[in-house]
């Protein structure tokens, strides 16, 4: 079975997914471990509940990025991953960790990447009059949010639509694809080589708008 870590700062609705999918043998690989860097996430609880082991690591008690990433790599180490999970981990993470997990840490971001990296793409996409928006499933690159893509969805802007609302209907998507390449990656039926990703030994078109 594969392991997997999943990484959290906040609520963790797509934790749950992850969670309940492995429960009902669905995902190809046991979550073996949560990790927030807030002790406040409720995807902790989530985690609990799903009898999952939970670890805090609180970024404010370290005095730079790498002593905080060094931490938290032999942590998630110890829990001898195949994968790692960014689920709504909101720390940009320093070169060392992201080679370290090269090619095994997967990210959801809440747009149509490369379109609208780093924060608030919801609002700029309905700032920018969108009509079309979505989320990417990536592997993690020392490029913040520029990792090739491997899935994607996407979902209509409607005039009036607020920043609430389109979130709502990305997360939903979300919720659909993250498992769906999380068991690809299980099954072994997902690689990245040289920057490349292959799915069932074929090359995956980069993805993405202009
Ligand atoms: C998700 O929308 C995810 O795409 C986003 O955080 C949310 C977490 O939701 N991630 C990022 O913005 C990463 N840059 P969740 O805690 O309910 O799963």
């Amino acid at each position: 079975m594969t392991r997997i870590v999943v990484l959290i700062s906040g609520d963790g609705s797509n934790l749950q997914v992850l969670l309940d999918q492995a429960a009902a043998g669905q995902l190809g690989g046991d979550v073996v471990a949560v990790v927030s860097n807030k002790a406040e996430a409720y995807g902790l609880e989530r985690a609990r509940m799903a009898g999952v082991a939970t670890a805090v690591l609180s970024n404010k008690d370290y005095a730079d990025r790498d002593s905080f990433d060094a931490t938290l790599m032999a942590l998630i180490d110890g829990y001898q991953p195949d994968l790692v999970v960014l689920a709504g981990f909101m720390r940009i993470l320093t070169p060392g960790f992201v080679r370290h997990y090269a090619g095994r840490m997967l990210n959801i971001h809440p747009s149509l990447l490369p379109r609208y990296q780093g924060l608030h793409t919801h609002q700029r996409a309905i700032e920018a009059g969108d009509e079309e928006h979505g989320c990417s499933v990536h592997f993690v690159t020392e490029e913040l949010d520029g990792g090739p893509v491997v899935l994607q969805a996407r979902v209509p802007i409607f005039a009036g639509d607020d920043e609430a609302i389109v979130a709502k209907r990305v997360r939903v998507q979300e919720h659909a694809i993250y498992p769906l390449v999380v068991r690809w990656f299980c099954e072994g039926r997902l690689v990245m080589q040289q920057g490349n990703v292959f799915l069932d030994g074929a090359l995956l078109p980069a993805q993405g708008h202009a």
